[in-house]
């Protein structure tokens, strides 16, 4: 027994390290230590020895079952390592493109705003979602009886008085004022909430603001400065046209058209326009004197103009987008196209 066993164990060793490779090894493995495997086979003779050989051969079967488990795993790891530097490693192959995200087209028309903007000298601030009714109307000059303020229209806060989601970002000319001196160059773009939902409204959408006070600030310096910055904007040299209309915060008040950036008025069957030339952009206005006075500000020295425009109304005129929804619903295949 005790030379089978020396035997077993030499022939194990020797075939253990002949291995070229790990299915081999299993191989060797099974033949000495598996089930039906030479040590074990012979260890189960052990009950027909003397007392005396059962406890020495016993033993040495112990410790040789302890030796090839160990040799053999050891055999593994190198195996292991070797086919890992074996293995073909191409490092010429281009490596599989990562998927980028990039920002929300809202965010990145901001972006693009605030930086035509600062080009112009204006500053670009941000606030008051959620503010009181003073910065939001009355400040504003918007009268208590106004139908802007109804329920139907506007998000009042449930639990804290005379507060709503903001409507517009008008509220941020107040806030401004209220805290700086003229001359005055800001834009302040975000988000506003209307009790609104369809194709072309929606209850939350974005809006940026813009304000300059100053000395002798004319119509002629607001034309200019929103025609310089549409432009840029819109990637489309633009002609303006300035419509009488009503705001109770600018005196006189206008709606803004920009020329089509589809036919410029040129195609009296253009889907854009629809034949009229011209696209609805921006509300605007000389700063009423009760705005002024509102915010600290006495308006026999000092003057200025007013704008809002709406930021998803400008991309869907320049990226000809029909439905408004198209922003809020993550759809990738939307948002890629930016
Ligand atoms: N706040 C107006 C609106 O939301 C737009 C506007 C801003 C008009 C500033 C005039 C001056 O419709």
């Amino acid at each position: 027994m005790k030379n089978e066993i020396e035997k077993i164990e030499q022939e194990a060793i020797a075939d253990t390290s002949a291995c070229k490779s790990i299915e081999e090894l299993k191989e060797v493995e099974i033949k000495f230590l598996g089930r039906k495997g030479l040590l074990p086979m012979l260890l189960r003779k052990i009950p027909e020895l003397s007392s005396e050989d059962k406890k020495t051969v016993g033993q040495m079967g112990n410790v040789l079952r302890k030796n090839l488990e160990e040799k053999i795993a050891n055999r593994y790891f190198e195996l292991e390592d070797q086919q890992e530097e074996n293995e073909f490693f191409d490092i010429t192959i281009p490596a599989k493109p990562l998927e980028k995200g990039h920002h929300h087209p809202i965010s990145m028309m901001i972006c693009h705003i605030e930086e035509v903007f600062s080009r112009l000298g204006f500053t670009s601030i941000s606030g008051a979602e959620i503010d009181d009714d003073w910065h939001n109307f009355s400040a504003l000059n918007v009268p208590k009886d106004h139908p802007a303020r109804e329920m139907q229209d506007t998000f009042w806060v449930k639990n804290i008085d005379d507060h709503v989601l903001r409507t517009q970002t008008s509220n941020m000319q107040i806030h401004y004022m209220e805290a700086n001196k003229p001359p005055i160059r800001i834009i302040a773009p975000g988000k506003t909430f209307r009790k609104d939902s369809d194709a072309t409204h929606s209850p939350m959408f974005h809006q940026f603001e813009g304000l300059m006070v100053d000395k002798n600030v004319s119509l002629a310096n607001l034309k200019w400065v929103l025609k310089t910055a549409l432009s840029e904007i819109l990637e489309k040299e633009v002609e303006l046209r300035f419509r009488l209309s009503f705001f109770p915060f600018t005196e006189p008040s206008l709606e803004v058209d920009a020329s089509c950036v589809q036919c410029a008025g040129k195609n009296p069957n253009c889907k854009v326009c629809k034949g009229t030339g011209f696209l609805e952009i921006a509300g605007a206005g000389m700063v009423h004197p009760n705005v002024l006075r509102n915010a600290g500000l006495d308006p026999e020295k000092w003057n200025g103009f007013a704008f809002g425009c709406g930021i998803e109304r400008i991309l869907m005129v320049k990226y000809q987008i029909d439905d408004l929804r198209l922003f809020y619903e993550n759809d990738l295949r939307f948002l890629e196209q930016f």
